[in-house]
C-alpha cells in the first residue's frame, strides 16, 4: 500500500466513526463524543500504536476496574496523575486574581465529618505536630461570610488518612462554621508529604515512567456558603521540599502556599491550650469565594 493510500484509509475510518455520532440528539454529547474520537484517533495514528500496546492499555484499564471499590477509586487516581483532574478544574474555574484558587478534591473526603466549635481540634488522636490554623472567609467585595461551612481534612504525620487504616476511626477531619465576622480557627496537624495509593496499576505506571507518587504536604478545605460558589482547595506548606520536587497530581498553585510558622515549645498558644511542652505551628489562610453564578 502506498503512503497516500494508507493515510486515506486511516482518515476515512476516522470520518466514518465521526459520522456515526452525527445523529446524537443532545448537542453537547455529540460535541464531546466527536471531539473524543478525533483526539483518540489522532493519538493512535501519531504514536503508530501497535496491537500489543493497545492490548496493554486494555489490560491496564481492566486492572483499574478490578481494584476499584467503595474505598478505592483507581480511575480518579489515573485522572489525577495524568493532570486531567487539575485541567478540568482549571477550565471550570477561570483565572480571577480576586478569588481563592481551587485544586484537586482527592479521594479521602468523607461526608458527615464531626462538627467542632471555633478553635476546636480536628486531629481526633491522629499523630502529628499541632498546628493552629485561622483565617477569614469573604466575598469578592470583601464582605465577611458568616456561617460558611468549612470542611477540613488531612493525613496524619505517617502519611495516612483515617479511612486508610481500615478500622472505624475518624481522625484528621472535621467541619466548623465561620463567626459573624467570617472568621474561622481550629487546631489541626502540620501537614507532611505522603504518597497517593501506589500499590495498584496507577502506581505501577508511575514506577514505569520513573515518577514519584508523593504529594506535596497539604491540608484540604471545602468551603460552602449560600449564594457563593463552593470552593475545594488546599493549603500547601511553604518550604516543603516536595513543592520543588513536584506534586504527583499537579495540585500546587503558588497562591495556595502558606507559611506554617513553627513555634518553639513553651510559646503561648492563641487559645491558652497547654501542649505539654511540645512545639507547634501556626498558619493563616484567608479565603475569597466567588458568586455562585460566576
Ligand atoms: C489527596 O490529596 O488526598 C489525593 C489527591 C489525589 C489523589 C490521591 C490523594
Ligand atoms: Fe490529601
Amino acid at each position: 500500500m502506498t503512503h497516500d493510500a494508507q493515510q486515506l484509509a486511516e482518515e476515512s475510518l476516522t470520518r466514518r466513526v465521526l459520522a456515526s455520532f452525527a445523529g446524537t440528539p443532545d448537542d453537547r454529547l455529540r460535541e464531546v463524543m466527536q471531539s473524543l474520537v478525533t483526539h483518540l484517533h489522532a493519538f493512535i495514528r501519531d504514536v503508530r500504536l501497535t496491537e500489543a500496546e493497545w492490548q496493554a492499555g486494555i489490560d491496564f484499564l481492566t486492572g483499574c476496574g478490578h481494584i476499584t471499590d467503595d474505598r478505592r477509586q483507581e480511575f480518579i487516581l489515573l485522572s489525577d496523575v495524568l493532570g486531567a483532574s487539575m485541567q478540568t478544574i482549571t477550565v471550570a474555574n477561570p483565572v480571577d486574581g480576586r478569588i481563592t484558587e481551587s485544586t484537586v478534591f482527592g479521594p479521602f473526603f468523607v461526608e458527615d465529618s464531626p462538627r467542632i466549635p471555633l478553635g476546636g481540634d480536628i486531629a481526633g488522636g491522629a499523630p502529628g505536630q499541632p498546628c493552629w490554623v485561622q483565617g477569614r472567609v469573604t466575598d469578592v467585595a470583601g464582605n465577611p461570610v458568616p456561617g460558611a461551612r468549612v470542611e477540613v481534612w488531612e493525613a496524619d504525620e505517617d502519611g495516612f488518612y483515617d479511612v486508610q487504616y481500615g478500622d472505624e476511626r475518624v481522625a484528621g477531619r472535621a467541619h466548623l462554621f465561620t463567626d459573624d465576622d467570617g472568621r474561622y480557627r481550629f487546631w489541626g496537624l502540620t501537614p507532611t508529604p505522603y504518597p497517593i495509593p501506589h500499590d495498584g496499576p496507577v502506581g505501577r505506571m508511575l514506577a514505569a515512567v520513573n515518577r514519584s507518587p508523593v504529594r506535596a504536604a497539604h491540608l484540604h478545605f471545602m468551603v460552602t456558603a449560600p449564594g457563593l460558589r463552593t470552593l475545594v482547595t488546599h493549603i500547601f506548606v511553604e518550604g516543603d521540599p516536595q513543592l520543588a520536587a513536584g506534586d504527583s497530581v499537579f495540585g500546587v498553585k503558588d497562591s495556595l502556599i502558606s507559611a506554617f510558622d513553627v513555634q518553639p515549645a513553651g510559646t503561648p498558644t492563641p487559645d491558652g491550650r497547654d501542649l505539654g511542652g511540645r512545639d507547634w505551628a501556626r498558619a493563616e489562610f484567608d479565603i475569597v469565594l466567588a458568586p455562585a453564578d460566576a
